[in-house]
């Protein structure tokens, strides 16, 4: 790999390391395919979700905040379930919710669903696999991890000075075994339908000293430009699920860039507006934990003989609400924090007069809409 140090901002890799199918360098051009194809694909996407076939799906990071939703929403559309976090199963985030347990025992005659909760760690692969393989598994969903601390994370405890959270070194390394451990724990069971929790983070964000927009709205072709150990991790699992691919192509994975997932109490337009109101950093976005939940369900349904998301092939999504957080017109908070954008030397290519108009949000999402049938609700600014 070619690193010329006096250009530090640009992408790392560099192209010539970078594989066909990468998110750095995709072979799905999003901004080719916006016309009425689109439409067409995204109704494919749908009528394949309806007839789903029923999946046993392991779950990692089960007992976290998407986790549980994941797990809730796979059983209730009949998939068997083997959750798997690092609790111990008499903790509360393990179990399920009465109406769930009723559901799947009222719902079972025929087509038994199952749930098991094993406390297992992804960074144990012996264990790890153990568990899949007695289960069954024929799809996992990686969602565990461990966040970066508060000497990166400024929305944790601003005036925090001592250490809390995780040292860098722990959350690359952890981060990226536990991506790796999925990965090669599918390929050795023969598990292909595959979903990574990357983050809108792998383009380099919210912990990043400088964000550098190419152009916005962002999409899936944007460079990626991580500078932290958690965004790191992200990138790098993508680029695991590149290595994956070639290495598998009987598989097929989808690392899902979610970004401020807010949980069903949290994902209304008050909320986000007056209290939350979304980062600078990273762009003021969100997107529900029902949303993600939904994503990454629809990763896995797509059938594995689908022309645009099919065997072999590694695609990242992002996964973000189509509006910022804010009932305020987008171009004004790009004015106010990225005056730069708007200098004549500025290299961001934007279309100022599309952001001066609503709250629309910084991230394009129509690759996951047309490949993926998946679409999240906005609430909308009308001034
Ligand atoms: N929440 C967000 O806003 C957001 C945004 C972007 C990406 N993501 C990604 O989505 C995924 C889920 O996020 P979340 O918000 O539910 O996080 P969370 O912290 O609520 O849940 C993560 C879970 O992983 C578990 N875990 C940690 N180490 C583990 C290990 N070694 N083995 C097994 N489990 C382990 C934790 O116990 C926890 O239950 C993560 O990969 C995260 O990076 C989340």
């Amino acid at each position: 790999m070619l690193i010329d140090s006096e250009k530090a901002t640009q992408t790392l890799p560099t192209p010539e390391y970078t594989p066909d199918h990468s998110p750095v360098q995709s072979n799905f051009n999003s901004r080719i395919n916006t016309n009425s194809d689109s439409s067409l694909r995204t109704s494919t996407a749908q009528s394949h979700l309806q007839n789903e076939e029923k999946l046993r799906i392991g779950i990692t990071g089960s007992g976290g905040l998407v986790g549980k939703t994941v797990v809730a929403l796979a059983l209730r559309k009949g998939h068997s379930v083997l959750a798997m976090d690092i609790f111990d199963s008499n903790n509360e985030s393990t179990k399920l919710p009465k109406d769930l347990i009723e559901y799947i025992n009222d719902d079972n005659d025929d087509n038994k669903i199952e749930y098991k909760y094993e406390k297992v760690s992804s960074l144990d692969y012996i264990s790890y696999k153990k568990a899949c393989k007695e289960f069954g598994c024929n799809a996992l969903i990686h969602l565990a991890m461990i966040p970066n601390g508060n000497d990166l994370d400024d929305r944790v405890n601003p005036n925090e000075e001592e250490f809390k959270g995780n040292p860098q070194h722990e959350v690359h390394n952890q981060n990226v075994s536990m991506s790796y451990n999925t990965l090669s724990i599918a390929a050795e069971l023969g598990i292909n339908r595959i979903v990574l929790a990357s983050s809108v983070n792998a383009i380099g964000l919210l912990f990043s000293k400088t964000r550098v927009f190419d152009y916005l709205p962002l999409d899936e072709n944007h460079p990626c430009r991580p500078e932290d150990a958690y965004s790191m991790s992200k990138y790098f699992c993508e680029l695991q699920a590149d290595s994956f691919v070639r290495l598998h192509p009987e598989m097929r994975i989808a690392t899902l860039r979610f970004h401020g997932v807010m949980s069903d109490d949290k994902s209304n337009k008050r909320y986000l507006n007056e209290n939350h109101k979304g980062h600078w950093k990273d762009l003021w976005g969100w997107v529900s934990c029902k949303g993600v939940s939904k994503a990454c369900l629809s990763s896995l349904a797509i059938p594995m003989n689908d022309q645009n998301f099919g065997v072999g092939q590694h695609e990242s999504f992002f996964i973000t609400s189509p509006t910022i957080c804010q009932q305020v017109n987008t171009i004004t908070l790009l004015e106010k924090y990225y005056p730069e954008l708007f200098k004549e030397n500025s290299k961001c290519k934007f279309d100022k007069e599309y952001f001066t108009k609503g709250n629309k949000g910084l991230f394009d999402c129509s690759k996951a809409k047309r490949l993926l049938g998946w679409e999240e609700v906005g609430f909308y600014y009308e001034g």
